[in-house]
């Protein structure tokens, strides 16, 4: 027998599955208008002042970027009280993830998880060879107990996705502080807020950066593809100790963030307006979601995030199938062994009502 040319991790390693594309409907059932709840985008786009960076900056696309974009990691610091030597930017915070996993994990090291999570986590830990101890979620709770008693010598990393994608509750103030209490200060907390700006409406919501203020071995990871808008230009940010930075910038891919996201990231800061007005809109459209399952007797995860886990009494796959006719995109929550739910995501209020008239007349059936 030959031998393999592939990276062992890669024979096992699974695939992450994206939300499918508005191209694609379109295209399978012959439809002209697809809403797509899917991907937890920002159904605003991004900010005006952001499209105009882009605009101005596409005229020096010839240049390299600044590899480690110090422009918006001195915005970053500013705004959040940090040194710029905290901060590392990604193309998205998947790539900072993939990271995390680089930087950390050596062939047999352990990180600990809850199931269903975001899905690259154990998919960069698997393929750096180390060991994904995945936790069933517990009542829909991270099972804090259960991941706590798995931390042994091997444990590097310890993941909580806050809010959690695609459940969308969180972990609250207390619950979290009780979790560093305990937790060895040589596992790295890894504190996923790609949903932070929504989530921070609630009181019970911690900062994660206050949490690293006191526990440097912890990475908090945000992201400007949601409240910003700005998914499709990949921009992704983490803040941690001075020393896991440097340590995490030798494994970033050179030039990772290009010039127009690295622009359209400062631009978007300056305009609170905008992410405020994400906010609120994403609050009002997965109230008026909540309406219609209340009236229908639906039960639902409380979101905390711009996406909402609901229970539609029916197999998930059916209603993806069914919806897609209608030309709307959900996540089934299938794919997360959830059979009957689906992950929705906030949408502009034409969307949110065509998709509830959608997915009434599917419940209906
Ligand atoms: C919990 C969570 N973390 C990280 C990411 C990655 O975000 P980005 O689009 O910046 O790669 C996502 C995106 O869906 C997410 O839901």
């Amino acid at each position: 027998m030959s031998k393999s040319i592939f990276r062992k991790e890669l024979s096992t390693l699974k695939s992450y599955v994206p939300g499918k594309p508005i191209e694609k409907v379109m295209e399978e059932y012959g439809l002209t208008e697809v809403v797509k709840l899917a991907s937890n985008e920002n159904p605003l786009g991004p900010s005006k002042l952001a499209i105009e960076a882009i605009k101005k900056e596409a005229a020096n696309v010839n240049i390299y970027p600044d590899p480690t974009g110090d422009a918006l990691r001195i915005k970053l610091a500013s705004r959040h009280g940090v040194e710029k030597d905290q901060i590392i930017i990604g193309s998205g915070g998947e790539e900072i993830l993939k990271m995390i996993a680089m930087t950390f994990i050596d062939s047999g090291d352990e990180a600990v998880m809850a199931t269903p999570t975001f899905d690259l986590y154990d998919i960069t830990v698997d393929h750096m060879g180390g060991i994904s101890k995945k936790f069933p979620l517990m009542d829909f709770e991270h099972d804090i107990e259960g991941m706590l008693s798995d931390v042994n010598e091997k444990t590097k990393l310890f993941y909580i996705c806050n809010p959690n994608n695609p459940i969308g509750n969180i972990l609250t103030r207390d619950v979290l502080e009780d979790l560093v209490a305990r937790l060895p200060e040589d596992v790295v907390l890894v504190l996923d807020e790609a949903y932070f700006e929504y989530a921070s409406r609630n009181p019970d919501y911690p900062d994660g950066l206050e949490i690293l203020k006191e526990r440097p071995n912890t990475i908090v990871l945000r992201t400007f593809a949601k409240v910003a808008g700005l998914a499709g230009l990949r921009v992704g940010y983490a803040f941690s100790s001075k020393e896991i930075i440097s340590q995490m910038m030798k494994t970033k891919g050179v030039f990772n963030v290009n010039r127009l996201g690295q622009a359209a990231a400062v631009a978007s800061m300056e305009d609170v307006a905008h992410i405020d007005n994400t906010v609120d809109l994403s609050h009002e459209s997965l109230g008026y979601m909540m309406n219609y399952f209340d009236e229908k007797g639906l039960s639902y995860i409380k979101p905390n995030g711009n996406f909402i886990f609901v229970d539609l009494g029916m197999d998930s796959k059916e209603a993806f199938t069914e919806l897609q006719k209608k030309g709307m995109i959900m996540r089934p929550g299938y794919i997360w062994q959830y059979q009957t739910y689906a992950r929705i995501s906030s949408g502009d209020m034409d969307q949110t009502k065509k998709f509830i008239h959608a997915l009434d007349e599917v419940l209906s059936k």
